[in-house]
């Protein structure tokens, strides 16, 4: 079903105590004045910081997410966190295929269509991650780009499995650089993303996709990005280590 969603990626910030505290903050801002039910907030911690999160979750209205899962499903694999675990402890999302692991952990197309599905086969919503690096906007080949990352990473999927499906647009050179995308080029890429989805699944599984725009998304820039037609929320780094701008970002719809 199409949502509006705002998801908080912490990316490596954090010692617990501070994790702690923050998460504690967002809880007590909207168990103070709750978010429209319309809206879904998560957040994605650190692995080391989710067990405590989805306790603090467990008692107010937002969702918890990983920001990372292992291509492998369980066995001997040192240092990695399976689909399986995040589920035991009630992780209910996970992103895949953010940037930052394509670039410095060399996540591949298939690597990333293979955590697709650990994710979905462990009832773990997928935030699908894509978009470009400035020089294929520049040379005009973005929505190639864009149209490789689906194809490889989510159109092996069944219409049933995408469903549970979340797409995150996130232009790289707008990622903590305090570029944004204007809305312009937010909208015209998720409708883009939309018609793809369209082509391979019928109108009605396109309508029904959420797709997040992410990148110097901040409380400032939500309102105007979120009014776009098919720009159904955000991933939110750099603003989501702050509570209130974090919380009013989901209020931005
Ligand atoms: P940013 O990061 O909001 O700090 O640009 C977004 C992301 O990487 O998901």
């Amino acid at each position: 079903m199409r949502r509006k969603i705002v998801a908080g990626n912490w990316k490596m910030n954090k010692r617990f105590d501070e994790a702690e505290e923050l998460i504690s903050e967002i809880a007590d801002i909207i168990d103070a004045q709750p978010l429209d039910e319309d809206i879904e907030m998560i957040i994605c911690p650190p692995f080391l910081f989710l067990e405590m999160a989805t306790d603090i979750a467990s008692e107010s209205e937002f969702h918890i997410g990983a920001q990372n899962v292992s291509e492998y499903d369980a066995g001997a694999y040192t240092g990695e966190v399976s689909a399986q675990m995040l589920n035991s402890i009630e992780v209910e999302y996970c992103i895949i295929g953010h940037s930052e692991r394509r670039k410095y952990f060399a996540e591949t197309d298939e690597v990333l269509a293979t955590k697709i599905n650990l994710a979905l086969a462990n009832e773990i919503e997928p935030i699908f991650c894509c978009g470009e690096v400035l020089s294929e906007r520049e040379a005009k080949i973005h929505f190639d780009t864009v149209r490789t990352q689906i194809e490889k990473g989510l159109f092996h999927l069944s219409p049933e499995q995408f469903y549970n499906v979340v797409i995150a647009y996130e232009p790289i050179w707008a990622i903590g650089t305090g570029v944004v995308a204007s809305p312009a080029q937010a909208q015209e890429m998720h409708a883009y993303i939309r018609g793809l989805i369209k082509e391979k699944y019928g109108a009605e599984l396109a309508e029904d996709t959420t797709i997040l725009y992410g990148g110097s998304c901040n409380a400032d820039n939500a309102t105007v990005l979120f009014s776009q037609p098919d720009v159904d929320g955000g991933l939110i780094g750099g603003a989501s280590l702050k509570a209130k701008d974090f919380v009013q970002i989901a209020r931005s719809f």
